[in-house]
Protein backbone atom coordinates (compact mmCIF):
# COMPACT_ATOMS: atom_id res chain seq x y z
CA UNK A 1 0.00 0.00 0.00
CA UNK A 2 1.13 3.71 -1.21
CA UNK A 3 0.56 6.40 1.43
CA UNK A 4 1.49 9.98 1.03
CA UNK A 5 3.41 10.40 4.24
CA UNK A 6 6.84 11.79 4.11
CA UNK A 7 8.16 12.40 0.46
CA UNK A 8 11.47 10.27 1.76
CA UNK A 9 9.54 7.32 0.70
CA UNK A 10 9.37 8.90 -2.71
CA UNK A 11 11.42 8.40 -6.05
CA UNK A 12 11.77 11.10 -8.53
CA UNK A 13 9.70 9.24 -11.04
CA UNK A 14 6.76 8.97 -8.58
CA UNK A 15 6.75 12.79 -8.34
CA UNK A 16 6.76 13.01 -11.63
CA UNK A 17 3.94 11.02 -12.34
CA UNK A 18 1.71 12.68 -9.67
CA UNK A 19 2.40 15.96 -11.79
CA UNK A 20 1.51 14.37 -15.19
CA UNK A 21 -1.51 13.60 -13.86
CA UNK A 22 -2.12 17.22 -12.36
CA UNK A 23 -1.46 18.25 -15.64
CA UNK A 24 -4.30 16.24 -17.03
CA UNK A 25 -6.71 16.77 -14.13
CA UNK A 26 -6.22 20.54 -14.23
CA UNK A 27 -5.75 21.24 -17.66
CA UNK A 28 -9.50 19.62 -18.08
CA UNK A 29 -10.54 21.10 -14.97
CA UNK A 30 -9.49 24.71 -16.90
CA UNK A 31 -11.70 23.83 -19.94
CA UNK A 32 -14.38 22.83 -17.52
CA UNK A 33 -14.66 19.07 -17.78
CA UNK A 34 -14.02 16.98 -14.10
CA UNK A 35 -13.78 13.49 -14.51
CA UNK A 36 -15.30 11.95 -11.76
CA UNK A 37 -12.87 9.18 -11.77
CA UNK A 38 -13.00 8.31 -7.98
CA UNK A 39 -17.37 8.09 -8.10
CA UNK A 40 -18.15 7.28 -5.18
CA UNK A 41 -14.78 7.29 -3.65
CA UNK A 42 -15.03 8.41 0.40
CA UNK A 43 -12.42 10.56 1.84
CA UNK A 44 -12.09 10.74 5.79
CA UNK A 45 -10.02 13.40 7.14
CA UNK A 46 -9.02 13.42 10.75
CA UNK A 47 -7.38 16.85 12.22
CA UNK A 48 -5.69 17.85 15.38
CA UNK A 49 -4.81 21.27 13.75
CA UNK A 50 -6.98 24.52 11.93
CA UNK A 51 -6.89 24.55 8.28
CA UNK A 52 -8.04 26.32 5.27
CA UNK A 53 -6.45 25.52 2.11
CA UNK A 54 -5.36 21.50 2.95
CA UNK A 55 -8.98 20.61 4.52
CA UNK A 56 -10.91 22.51 1.34
CA UNK A 57 -8.34 21.51 -1.42
CA UNK A 58 -9.21 18.57 -0.67
CA UNK A 59 -12.45 18.58 -0.35
CA UNK A 60 -13.09 20.85 -3.65
CA UNK A 61 -10.55 17.69 -5.09
CA UNK A 62 -12.93 15.27 -3.94
CA UNK A 63 -16.07 16.89 -5.83
CA UNK A 64 -14.85 17.93 -8.65
CA UNK A 65 -13.51 13.65 -9.11
CA UNK A 66 -16.84 12.61 -7.86
CA UNK A 67 -16.34 11.56 -4.47
CA UNK A 68 -17.52 12.19 -1.41
CA UNK A 69 -15.50 14.04 2.01
CA UNK A 70 -15.88 13.33 6.11
CA UNK A 71 -14.74 15.68 8.15
CA UNK A 72 -13.48 15.02 11.61
CA UNK A 73 -11.36 16.59 14.20
CA UNK A 74 -9.04 14.26 16.11
CA UNK A 75 -10.88 14.90 19.53
CA UNK A 76 -14.25 14.02 17.98
CA UNK A 77 -12.92 11.09 16.47
CA UNK A 78 -11.99 9.43 19.91
CA UNK A 79 -8.28 10.22 19.87
CA UNK A 80 -8.28 11.73 22.95
CA UNK A 81 -8.21 8.57 25.07
CA UNK A 82 -11.70 7.03 24.11
CA UNK A 83 -10.41 4.53 21.66
CA UNK A 84 -6.47 3.50 20.48
CA UNK A 85 -4.99 5.01 17.47
CA UNK A 86 -4.74 1.69 16.08
CA UNK A 87 -8.54 1.07 16.58
CA UNK A 88 -9.76 4.32 15.14
CA UNK A 89 -7.65 4.08 12.09
CA UNK A 90 -8.77 -0.16 11.17
CA UNK A 91 -12.35 1.54 11.72
CA UNK A 92 -12.14 4.53 9.57
CA UNK A 93 -9.89 2.36 7.08
CA UNK A 94 -13.26 0.32 7.01
CA UNK A 95 -15.60 2.99 5.73
CA UNK A 96 -12.51 5.17 3.67
CA UNK A 97 -11.14 4.55 0.22
CA UNK A 98 -8.49 7.17 1.62
CA UNK A 99 -7.73 9.12 4.96
CA UNK A 100 -5.92 12.58 5.47
CA UNK A 101 -4.60 13.64 8.32
CA UNK A 102 -3.14 16.91 10.10
CA UNK A 103 -1.21 16.01 13.58
CA UNK A 104 1.52 17.02 15.48
CA UNK A 105 3.48 13.97 15.73
CA UNK A 106 3.93 12.31 12.35
CA UNK A 107 4.05 8.92 14.14
CA UNK A 108 0.27 9.07 14.53
CA UNK A 109 0.25 9.36 10.68
CA UNK A 110 2.76 6.42 10.63
CA UNK A 111 0.19 4.59 12.90
CA UNK A 112 -2.78 5.34 10.86
CA UNK A 113 -0.58 3.98 7.87
CA UNK A 114 0.05 0.63 9.33
CA UNK A 115 -3.80 0.19 10.45
CA UNK A 116 -6.08 1.71 8.19
CA UNK A 117 -5.85 -0.75 5.25
CA UNK A 118 -6.15 2.54 3.07
CA UNK A 119 -3.93 5.09 1.72
CA UNK A 120 -3.06 7.55 4.59
CA UNK A 121 -2.06 11.28 3.43
CA UNK A 122 0.02 13.74 5.21
CA UNK A 123 -1.96 17.20 5.63
CA UNK A 124 0.66 18.27 7.30
CA UNK A 125 2.74 17.20 10.64
CA UNK A 126 5.36 18.84 12.93
CA UNK A 127 7.77 17.61 10.81
CA UNK A 128 6.28 17.43 7.18
CA UNK A 129 3.82 19.13 5.15
CA UNK A 130 4.36 16.41 1.77
CA UNK A 131 1.10 17.69 -0.38
CA UNK A 132 2.35 21.39 -0.33
CA UNK A 133 6.29 21.10 -1.14
CA UNK A 134 4.95 18.95 -4.33
CA UNK A 135 2.33 22.15 -5.04
CA UNK A 136 5.25 24.04 -4.55
CA UNK A 137 7.43 22.34 -7.01
CA UNK A 138 4.46 21.62 -9.31
CA UNK A 139 3.78 25.51 -9.35
CA UNK A 140 7.60 26.82 -9.84
CA UNK A 141 7.86 24.23 -12.61
CA UNK A 142 4.19 25.84 -14.42
CA UNK A 143 5.29 29.66 -13.59
CA UNK A 144 8.94 28.60 -15.10
CA UNK A 145 7.98 26.45 -17.73
CA UNK A 146 10.21 23.68 -16.69
CA UNK A 147 12.35 23.13 -13.41
CA UNK A 148 15.87 23.06 -15.44
CA UNK A 149 18.70 25.22 -13.96
CA UNK A 150 15.97 27.39 -11.18
CA UNK A 151 17.71 27.77 -7.75
CA UNK A 152 14.98 28.07 -4.87
CA UNK A 153 15.91 29.97 -1.61
CA UNK A 154 13.84 29.80 1.83
CA UNK A 155 14.22 32.40 4.64
CA UNK A 156 12.70 31.84 7.99
CA UNK A 157 12.35 28.81 10.30
CA UNK A 158 13.44 25.19 9.89
CA UNK A 159 10.43 23.79 9.80
CA UNK A 160 8.17 21.25 8.37
CA UNK A 161 7.36 22.92 4.99
CA UNK A 162 11.23 23.78 5.17
CA UNK A 163 11.77 20.03 5.86
CA UNK A 164 9.64 19.02 2.47
CA UNK A 165 10.90 21.62 0.19
CA UNK A 166 14.33 20.10 1.18
CA UNK A 167 12.87 16.50 -0.01
CA UNK A 168 11.28 17.23 -3.06
CA UNK A 169 13.88 19.67 -3.88
CA UNK A 170 16.32 17.05 -3.59
CA UNK A 171 14.17 14.44 -5.35
CA UNK A 172 14.13 16.98 -9.05
CA UNK A 173 17.42 18.15 -8.96
CA UNK A 174 16.98 21.83 -7.75
CA UNK A 175 19.68 24.06 -5.88
CA UNK A 176 18.04 25.07 -2.61
CA UNK A 177 19.19 27.24 0.12
CA UNK A 178 17.70 27.80 3.14
CA UNK A 179 18.54 30.82 5.80
CA UNK A 180 17.94 30.55 9.34
CA UNK A 181 18.94 32.18 12.39
CA UNK A 182 21.46 30.41 14.52
CA UNK A 183 19.52 27.58 16.59
CA UNK A 184 16.51 27.32 13.95
CA UNK A 185 18.20 26.11 11.11
CA UNK A 186 17.08 22.30 9.51
CA UNK A 187 18.60 19.69 12.14
CA UNK A 188 21.55 17.63 11.47
CA UNK A 189 19.64 14.62 12.06
CA UNK A 190 17.30 15.73 9.20
CA UNK A 191 20.07 16.64 6.99
CA UNK A 192 21.75 13.27 7.24
CA UNK A 193 18.62 11.39 7.04
CA UNK A 194 17.82 13.73 3.65
CA UNK A 195 21.44 12.96 2.61
CA UNK A 196 20.90 9.71 3.17
CA UNK A 197 17.78 9.00 1.22
CA UNK A 198 19.04 11.25 -1.55
CA UNK A 199 23.09 11.63 -1.42
CA UNK A 200 23.34 14.19 -4.55
CA UNK A 201 20.67 16.78 -2.66
CA UNK A 202 22.09 20.19 -3.37
CA UNK A 203 21.36 21.83 -0.27
CA UNK A 204 23.48 24.82 1.35
CA UNK A 205 22.80 26.28 4.79
CA UNK A 206 23.57 30.02 4.83
CA UNK A 207 22.68 32.42 7.87
CA UNK A 208 22.96 35.84 6.48
CA UNK A 209 19.51 36.26 4.31
CA UNK A 210 21.09 38.57 1.50
CA UNK A 211 23.53 35.69 0.55
CA UNK A 212 21.21 33.57 0.28
CA UNK A 213 18.82 35.01 -1.46
CA UNK A 214 21.96 35.59 -4.48
CA UNK A 215 20.75 34.16 -7.81
CA UNK A 216 17.77 32.65 -5.95
CA UNK A 217 14.92 32.32 -8.54
CA UNK A 218 12.40 31.70 -6.00
CA UNK A 219 12.35 33.35 -2.63
CA UNK A 220 10.06 31.34 -0.20
CA UNK A 221 8.54 32.08 3.38
CA UNK A 222 6.69 30.50 6.28
CA UNK A 223 5.50 31.85 9.83
CA UNK A 224 8.19 32.55 12.49
CA UNK A 225 6.30 30.56 14.96
CA UNK A 226 3.93 27.36 13.44
CA UNK A 227 0.70 25.90 14.98
CA UNK A 228 1.82 24.69 18.22
CA UNK A 229 4.45 27.10 18.74
CA UNK A 230 2.40 30.34 19.74
CA UNK A 231 3.83 31.03 23.19
CA UNK A 232 7.15 31.38 21.44
CA UNK A 233 5.79 34.23 18.94
CA UNK A 234 6.89 36.70 21.06
CA UNK A 235 10.59 35.84 21.34
CA UNK A 236 10.43 34.88 17.84
CA UNK A 237 9.22 38.28 16.42
CA UNK A 238 12.68 39.52 17.79
CA UNK A 239 15.01 36.82 16.49
CA UNK A 240 13.66 36.91 12.98
CA UNK A 241 13.50 40.60 12.19
CA UNK A 242 16.37 40.33 9.78
CA UNK A 243 14.65 37.47 7.79
CA UNK A 244 11.69 39.39 6.71
CA UNK A 245 10.99 39.38 3.30
CA UNK A 246 11.03 42.74 1.94
CA UNK A 247 11.41 44.59 -1.50
CA UNK A 248 14.95 45.29 -0.52
CA UNK A 249 15.74 41.30 -0.04
CA UNK A 250 13.82 40.51 -3.28
CA UNK A 251 15.84 43.16 -5.17
CA UNK A 252 19.06 41.15 -3.68
CA UNK A 253 17.50 37.75 -5.90
CA UNK A 254 17.72 36.87 -9.35
CA UNK A 255 15.85 39.38 -12.29
CA UNK A 256 12.32 38.38 -12.16
CA UNK A 257 12.29 36.31 -8.81
CA UNK A 258 9.47 35.16 -7.49
CA UNK A 259 8.26 35.48 -4.34
CA UNK A 260 6.44 32.16 -2.53
CA UNK A 261 4.58 31.31 0.72
CA UNK A 262 2.64 28.31 1.83
CA UNK A 263 -0.05 30.55 3.58
CA UNK A 264 -1.10 31.40 5.88
CA UNK A 265 0.77 34.20 6.34
CA UNK A 266 1.75 36.85 9.12
CA UNK A 267 1.84 40.10 7.27
CA UNK A 268 3.97 42.50 8.43
CA UNK A 269 6.07 39.96 10.00
CA UNK A 270 7.84 37.06 7.90
CA UNK A 271 6.75 39.41 4.63
CA UNK A 272 5.57 42.56 3.37
CA UNK A 273 2.41 43.21 1.84
CA UNK A 274 4.09 45.04 -0.56
CA UNK A 275 6.01 41.53 -1.61
CA UNK A 276 2.78 39.11 -0.73
CA UNK A 277 0.60 41.48 -2.81
CA UNK A 278 3.30 42.81 -5.43
CA UNK A 279 3.75 41.36 -8.92
CA UNK A 280 6.69 38.37 -7.73
CA UNK A 281 3.99 36.79 -6.01
CA UNK A 282 2.99 33.58 -6.75
CA UNK A 283 1.63 32.92 -3.08
CA UNK A 284 -2.19 32.54 -4.37
CA UNK A 285 -1.42 30.29 -7.61
CA UNK A 286 0.40 28.41 -5.26
CA UNK A 287 -2.59 28.10 -3.12
CA UNK A 288 -5.12 27.38 -5.71
CA UNK A 289 -2.92 24.75 -6.82
CA UNK A 290 -2.81 22.91 -3.47
CA UNK A 291 -6.73 21.71 -5.32
CA UNK A 292 -5.23 21.10 -8.78
CA UNK A 293 -2.19 18.94 -6.28
CA UNK A 294 -4.53 17.07 -4.50
CA UNK A 295 -6.44 15.70 -7.17
CA UNK A 296 -3.43 14.48 -8.74
CA UNK A 297 -2.27 13.08 -5.73
CA UNK A 298 -5.70 11.41 -4.74
CA UNK A 299 -5.65 9.81 -8.12
CA UNK A 300 -2.34 8.61 -8.36
CA UNK A 301 -2.36 6.54 -5.33
CA UNK A 302 -6.13 5.08 -6.45
CA UNK A 303 -4.10 4.41 -9.58
CA UNK A 304 -0.59 3.04 -7.85
CA UNK A 305 -2.68 0.92 -5.17
CA UNK A 306 -5.11 -0.89 -7.50
CA UNK A 307 -2.10 -2.23 -9.30
N1 LIG B 1 -0.74 25.90 3.51
C1 LIG B 1 -1.58 25.21 4.30
O1 LIG B 1 -1.41 24.02 4.57
O2 LIG B 1 -2.64 25.94 4.73
P1 LIG B 1 -3.70 25.48 5.84
O3 LIG B 1 -2.98 25.40 7.14
O4 LIG B 1 -4.76 26.55 5.82
O5 LIG B 1 -4.26 24.13 5.45
N1 LIG C 1 4.79 25.85 9.32
C1 LIG C 1 3.38 26.16 9.35
C2 LIG C 1 2.74 25.79 8.05
C3 LIG C 1 1.27 26.07 7.95
C4 LIG C 1 0.70 25.64 6.64
C5 LIG C 1 2.74 25.43 10.52
O1 LIG C 1 3.07 24.26 10.75
O2 LIG C 1 1.91 26.03 11.21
Amino acid sequence: MRHMDTLLNFSAADVQEIFATTDELKTQSLQGNRDPRLAGSVLTMLFEKPSLRTRISFEAAMAHLGGTCIFLSTAEAGLNGRESAADVARVLGGYSDFVVMRTFEQSLIDQFAQHAGCPVINGLSNDSHPCQALTDFFTIREEFGSLAGRRLTYIGDGNNVAKSLAICAGLLKVPYVVSSPAGYELTPGFLQQLKHAIPDVDITLIEDPHAAVNDADVVYTDVWASMGQESESNARKQIFGPYRVDADLMAAAAPGAKFMHCLPAKRGLECTDEVIDGPASIAFQQAENRMHVAKGVLSWLSNVNAK
